[in-house]
């Protein structure tokens, strides 16, 4: 069995919007307390910061956080988190059911952010709230000064404004969990009269409508249509989320499930194209992919929490070898969409269904879901080249013709640099993987990173952290015509780096 891919440094997909490598930080579990923020940690910075996450969140070049939710932000006041710490309220969180002690809020967050390198995608509360509350919060942190809410910035210690540029319009409106779910029309005519509101306040701003929780949802795509009639003119983006899980333990199943991530991009866009045709609109929408990851394992853990703690480990999954895999082909799938999915987040990033794990008072540590991520973060930057591919395919219980080679290639014309990203689904070979390059001239093979482990289930804990990490042994070679030969191993993720 061989693959082959032929890619033209003239045929481009488009150009990656840096913030497809974007993440989430929720007011959820250990993701703040105990993650970005603990006070009295041995590593802590003067504002209980966590040192040792900031350098793991800087590795992942991570340009754009989504904050502070997520369900959290549906039930949240964000009054409650600005101004003098000892005066903020505990509050019964409603949608984790814990107690949320408002020790850390927006000012607090965005210090963080300075100190992570990136910038915040700020969500605003459409459940229990409303276009009062979002724009008050717009005004309290892009306005300069001379007003209420910017004078009560300043007066908190910010005198400068925050500038946040990008605001979500809700999280997950569509989903019966979600407080203050609404029907299509209901959250399409609030969305639209809360951005418009907002973007009086600021013009500068861009706006995310919330589209479906996931493909499964029963009111997808129907949710899309009906809230990008009723928000088109406002809104900039249209946001989907996107949970994996492999529940049945069938990992050949488990691996093609990005072929329905596939499917569900293609149909949003053609959802948010027949909305622009209608209106006989020239403006395009874009997609904000602002949740997607592996999330599974930690639910039946979840379900036998007692309420009303601060804190507590919730959504803490221990990642695997395989859902580094399906973290892979689900960022290929997000790079072959560059020229409409121009934000996405990985939800989410210290603790909670996280790349990054710590212990309270202990160290940090990577899962195996960070290396992948990792990689199209700091090498996938650049425009996407149109990928011709020839691959053996298999079917799966939910996918016919599932291609056991994923691959995108990279085109870094500022660096002089293809990358071509690639995972070998297949759990009993090794692939050969032919890859035409002749447009580029005499490229030379800088490296050919492996991530790749003979148990599929094995993880990395605190203990043992380094289980699973790659190696840059894999097998390349290039020809004089510009034909470039890889091996594939069984069960990979492989970045080809080429110069
Ligand atoms: O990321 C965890 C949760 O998943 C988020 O709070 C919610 O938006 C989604 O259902």
């Amino acid at each position: 069995q061989r693959a082959k891919m032929i890619v033209d440094k003239d045929f481009i997909i488009g150009q990656v919007d840096d913030r497809i490598y974007g993440s989430f930080i929720e007011h959820l579990g250990r993701a703040v307390y105990g993650g970005i923020y603990e006070e009295g940690h041995p590593d802590a910075d003067e504002q209980g910061f966590r040192k040792d996450v900031l350098e793991l969140v800087k590795g992942l070049q991570v340009p754009i956080v989504r904050y502070p939710g997520g369900n959290f932000v549906s039930g949240y006041n964000w009054e409650d988190g600005v101004g003098p710490v000892a005066d903020r309220p505990r509050r019964l969180e409603l949608a984790w059911r814990t107690i949320e002690p408002n020790w850390i809020g927006f000012n607090e967050f965005m210090d963080w952010c300075g100190k992570a390198g990136t910038e915040a995608m700020m969500a605003v509360n459409l459940g229990t709230r409303g276009i009062d509350d979002a724009r008050n919060l717009v005004e309290y942190s892009n306005h300069a000064s001379g007003s209420y809410w910017s004078d009560l910035r300043r007066s908190h210690g910010y005198e400068t404004p925050h500038a946040v540029k990008t605001w979500c319009l809700g999280n997950e409106m569509d989903g019966p969990w979600q407080i203050g779910s609404k029907t299509a029309v209901e959250y399409g005519r609030l969305a639209s009269e809360a951005g418009k509101t907002m973007r009086l306040v600021d013009p500068g701003i861009e706006l995310v409508a919330c589209g479906s929780s996931s493909r499964t949802m029963s009111t997808f795509p129907e949710w899309e249509a009906t809230v990008l009639d009723l928000t088109y003119d406002t809104v900039d983006y249209l946001s989907i989320h996107q949970y994996f899980g492999n529940q049945k333990g069938d990992a050949k199943n488990f691996l093609a499930q990005s072929v329905g991530m596939d499917q569900f991009i293609h149909t949003v866009i053609s959802t948010a194209d027949y909305v622009q045709a209608k209106k006989r609109s020239k403006k395009k929408i874009h997609l904000s992919f602002d949740e997607w990851n592996v999330w599974f394992h930690s639910h039946d853990h979840d379900r036998k929490l007692d309420p009303w703690s601060i804190a507590p480990p919730q959504l803490e999954d221990v990642y695997t070898h395989e859902d580094a895999l399906v973290v892979g082909c689900m960022l290929i799938s997000l790079l072959k969409r560059a020229d409409r999915v121009k934000m996405a987040c990985m939800a989410q990033l210290v603790n909670v269904i996280a790349p990054i794990m710590t212990r309270n008072g202990g160290p940090a540590w990577k899962q195996t879901i960070y290396y992948p991520y990792m990689h199209a973060s700091v090498f996938g930057r650049g425009q996407v080249l149109v990928p011709l591919i020839q691959s053996p395919k298999y079917d799966s219980a939910d996918f016919t013709d599932v291609p056991y080679v994923e691959s995108v290639a990279v085109y870094n014309e500022e660096k002089s640099e293809v990358t071509v990203f690639a995972v070998n689904r297949s759990l009993e070979e090794a692939i050969p993987f032919e890859i035409d390059l002749r447009s580029f001239g005499a490229a030379s093979i800088v490296e050919h990173i492996v991530l790749e482990n003979d148990d599929l289930l094995a993880t990395n804990m605190e203990h043992r952290p380094d289980q699973v990490q790659p190696h840059a042994d894999g097998r390349s070679t290039m020809d004089s015509s510009g034909k470039l030969e890889s091996i594939l191993n069984k069960a990979s993720w492989n970045v080809i780096r080429l110069k």
